[in-house]
């Protein structure tokens, strides 16, 4: 079959690699019709996560038609019509019985290299490198999806592909950064980010009941979908002092929930980008944490911020004296899919949540090089790059 493969840094390349076969009795094979780039794969892309291999194949957000099951597989059949989850989840260790299912003790086959890098690993997530557990990913023609009875879920008749695709991951990742943010009626969120995973998480406040909410970002066509297509406000970061503009558009007092939806390769016109861009060039630092100190300090006194955005490893200038003496809550984590994904189907079928808004590029999965520099670049107003394998 033909795979979307990571042959360096920066480098991705289509490559012709073996069909996977059921290896466990609680697998499935899924012909992918459907997978999509993600924010997350852009830190792939650049070496910043740990553990990648040349030849690894990429993509984690995806759909399509079951073609193959495992002995012991119960729920799930031939030809059923699924929208994997990201992350992987076993279904019965203690983390997955408690909803934390990106954190399943049983799904990463390669736990050391987390337990070495943050004292214990996460679960098992697809094409996202050897410290996840170095599984295939989705940008091919037939992927191998592991407890398939737990992380597939049946696409209501209806939902197209380009809308459903983004219930694997943005749109789970988004709600589980309003939800575990504690967004109440009534509140003020802010949202770093207008990517997918920003647009999600502010759409999530607003149907969490959220008076007022206020995405941040420097894309005119990202904030214009937002306002198109989620309905909150927008603060331009190239052109507003955020800090000034967040306390005068919140009564002087700063958001109650901050979510931060950027991650590790932040950008900033301010001097703190500089450093951090000096610190990782020197290998001193290994993210870029502008959006997060930002949050931070903008949060008002005993508000709460979600981390949305990927980081790997060590960080700089952490304003810890801000979340101390402010009496911030911070939280934050590899999404819970699993516990979301069906409200969220319903919640998509009904027209609550658009997504399609966010397939801006859709090729055949042979152009997805051209897919991937796109999407890095943010050229032709590129959101998300979906490839029809
Ligand atoms: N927690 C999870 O489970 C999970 C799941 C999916 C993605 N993510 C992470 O969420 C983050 C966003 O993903 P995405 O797909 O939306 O990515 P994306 O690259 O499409 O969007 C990121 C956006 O952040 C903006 N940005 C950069 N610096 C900023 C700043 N200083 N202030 C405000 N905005 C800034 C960029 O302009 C861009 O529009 C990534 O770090 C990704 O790895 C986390
Ligand atoms: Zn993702
Ligand atoms: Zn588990």
């Amino acid at each position: 079959m033909k795979a979307l493969c990571w042959t360096g840094i920066n480098k991705v390349s289509i490559e012709t690699v073996d069909d996977p076969k059921i290896l466990n009795a609680h697998d499935a094979i899924v012909k992918v019709t459907t997978t999509v780039t993600c924010g997350s794969d852009l830190h792939l892309l650049g070496g910043y996560v740990p553990g990648m291999r040349a030849g690894d194949i990429l993509g984690h957000e995806f759909m399509g038609e079951i073609v193959e099951i495992g002995s012991a597989v119960t729920t799930r059949k031939v030809g059923d019509r699924v929208v994997v989850c990201s992350f992987m989840s076993c279904g019965h260790c203690s983390y997955c019985k408690a909803g934390k299912t990106s954190l399943c003790d049983n799904s990463n086959l390669h736990p050391g290299l987390g337990e070495g890098l943050w004292g214990a690993s996460t679960g098992g997530c697809f094409g996202y490198s050897q410290i996840t557990g170095g599984f295939a990913g989705s940008h091919a023609d037939y992927v191998r999806v592991p407890f398939v009875d737990t992380g597939a879920f049946l696409v209501p008749d209806g939902v197209t592909d380009e809308q459903a695709v983004f219930a694997s991951d943005a749109v789970p990742t988004g709600w589980m950064g309003a939800d575990l943010g504690g967004v109440q009626p009534g509140d003020t969120v802010a949202v770093w980010g207008a990517g997918g995973v920003g647009q999600m998480a502010a759409r999530a406040s607003m149907l969490l009941g959220a008076e007022k909410v206020i995405v941040i970002d420097r894309f005119p066509e990202r904030l214009a979908q937002v306002q198109q297509f989620i309905g909150a406000e927008t603060l331009d970061y190239s052109a507003t002092d955020v800090m000034a503009e967040l306390r005068e558009r919140t009564g002087g007092r700063g958001p109650d929930v901050a979510i931060e939806a950027v991650g590790m390769e932040a950008h900033s016109d301010r001097v703190d980008y500089v450093y951090d861009k000096v610190k990782t060039m020197l290998k001193l630092e290994t993210d870029r944490p502008t959006a997060l100190r930002e949050a931070i300090l903008a949060a008002r006194k005993g508000g709460s911020v979600f981390v949305l955005g990927v980081y790997g490893g060590f960080v700089d200038k952490f304003p810890l004296g801000a979340v101390m003496n402010k009496a911030l809550t911070v939280r934050s984590g590899q999404q819970f899919g699993h516990r979301y994904i069906p409200m969220l189907l319903e919640r998509i079928a009904a027209g609550e949540i658009s997504t399609d808004h966010l397939a801006t590029h859709v090729m055949p999965l042979a152009d997805a090089p051209r897919g991937y520099d796109m999407f890095k670049a943010k050229t032709d107003g590129c959101v998300r790059a979906v490839f029809r394998p």
